[in-house]
């Protein structure tokens, strides 16, 4: 359910209330009914990747129903595979390859999580298998093979969940829910970040995420639902961007960063902390991402937005702020501060505390909860494929402009898209 914090629901005498803005329909984030009328229903899943998000939304969807079980499950790395049988179901079927595990009878729904250039092939095998997917963002790493799973995914007339888990986060869903609300007017503009914690972002350039052939570029894979956010949001297609970014921090001559730094309390060096299934030196490791990237995008509908990543943060952020006609909103996931002042002379600036325990923003709960109450039968949660092959032509055409140099039209990729 989309919870009803207590202060940004308070009764404004210049709002509309919440009671005719629900009557009008403008609460259409998902709709809901209590899950699993048929009690013998049991669902399987089958696991694509069983790293760190391949176990923690099958474990958080088998938490919400126990109906919901993990039968089959496929990783080329045995420690993957080791911790799924331990974590996530000890007694399920383990494959050696992942058309096993589409294939298996006993799976309904194919959980992908492996590395973003493979989802691609995994999804449309599963559609062919006639099974539903849950796959891991982003989409895929082209714009060729988001639209070979938009196909497969038509063809087959089965559901489709993406793991955009920042969607389904409280946090965010209050944001929406003032705009909603029409709590500051209609959006003019925003600024929006993702800074990471030096030790994520060591932990990236020492990953299988350090290389495009495997995970697409920085933006896309680390950023496209921070991408999706702002389509939310703004609920607009973006007109046109422009993008500069590098790879200015992790080179080698920065690697004498690691011993000023020294180590954690547990006798971890700087940067390498996370320890990842593939742990490289994060400044020697041969990478062709960026490490910082800066990006302005204007909206069909005028409003513009700027955001800005950097893997090598003293104050990591996820910092939205948000100006609009009538007031202006300002965020961070990380601290879980909501903030909000109505334009006027007599206006206060609300504060909404709205920390959220669990990963992004307890967006991993929401999720699990939500896509097992699709998988027993209820309402799609958004976003599905549309929503995920939106935030990636935004993706594509961002780091399109950021290697020409030139602003990008994104008019001729909506239409390549058939969007
Ligand atoms: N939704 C989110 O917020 C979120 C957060 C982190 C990661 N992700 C996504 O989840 C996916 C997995 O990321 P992770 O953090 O779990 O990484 P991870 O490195 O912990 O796990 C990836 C797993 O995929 C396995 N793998 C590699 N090639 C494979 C293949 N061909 N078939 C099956 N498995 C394969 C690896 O052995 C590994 O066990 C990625 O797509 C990533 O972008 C999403």
């Amino acid at each position: 359910m989309i919870g009803r914090g207590a202060a940004d629901d308070q009764a404004r005498p210049d709002l509309p209330s919440i009671r005719s803005r629900k009557a009008a329909g403008v609460f259409s984030i998902v709709k809901r009914r209590r899950a699993g009328a048929d009690r013998t229903k049991t669902v399987g899943m089958g696991l694509v990747g069983c790293g760190g998000m391949g176990r923690v939304i099958p474990q958080m969807v088998q938490r919400y129903d126990r109906r919901i079980v993990t039968r089959a499950v496929f990783d080329p790395d045995q420690r993957s595979l080791a911790a799924a049988l331990k974590e996530v179901n000890p007694q399920a079927r383990v494959y050696d390859d992942y058309r096993g595990v589409v294939q298996d009878p006993d799976v309904d729904w194919v959980m992908i999580a492996s590395w973003n250039a493979d989802h691609c092939a995994q999804t449309v095998a599963a559609f062919e298998a006639g099974k539903d997917v849950f796959c891991q963002k982003p989409l895929a790493t082209t714009l060729e093979d988001c639209l070979k799973m938009k196909t497969a995914w038509e063809k087959s007339g089965r559901k489709f969940v993406i793991g955009f888990t920042l969607r389904f986060s409280p946090h965010y869903r209050k944001i929406r829910r003032l705009i909603d609300r029409g709590v500051i007017g209609d959006i003019i503009s925003l600024e929006f970040n993702e800074t990471l914690d030096f030790n994520h972002g060591g932990f990236i350039m020492g990953d299988w995420r350090r290389l495009t052939r495997y995970a697409g570029t920085h933006l896309l894979e680390k950023c496209c639902h921070d991408i999706d956010l702002l389509n939310w949001l703004i609920g607009s297609p973006a007109r046109r961007v422009a993008s500069f970014g590098g790879l200015d921090f992790f080179v080698p001559e920065n690697e004498k960063q690691i011993a000023r730094i020294g180590t954690d309390k547990k006798g971890r060096p700087a940067y390498r902390t996370w320890g990842g299934l593939i742990d490289k030196n994060p400044f020697t490791s041969d990478k062709d991402i960026v490490d910082n990237q800066v990006v302005i995008i204007e909206y069909e509908n005028n409003v513009r937005a700027t955001f800005h990543t950097n893997c090598n943060a003293a104050v990591p952020e996820r910092r939205m702020y948000i100006l609009g006609s009538e007031g202006a909103i300002r965020s961070n996931l990380l601290t879980g501060s909501i903030e909000y002042r109505r334009i006027g002379f007599r206006q206060r600036v609300r504060r909404l505390r709205a920390r959220a325990r669990g990963g992004h923003g307890g967006g991993n709960a929401v999720l699990g909860k939500e896509l097992g109450q699709y998988m027993l039968g209820d309402e799609e949660p958004t976003p599905g494929l549309i929503d995920a092959l939106k935030a990636s032509v935004v993706c594509f055409a961002i780091d399109r402009a950021m290697d020409s140099g030139e602003v990008v039209e994104v008019g001729p990729i909506w239409r390549q898209a058939g969007l």
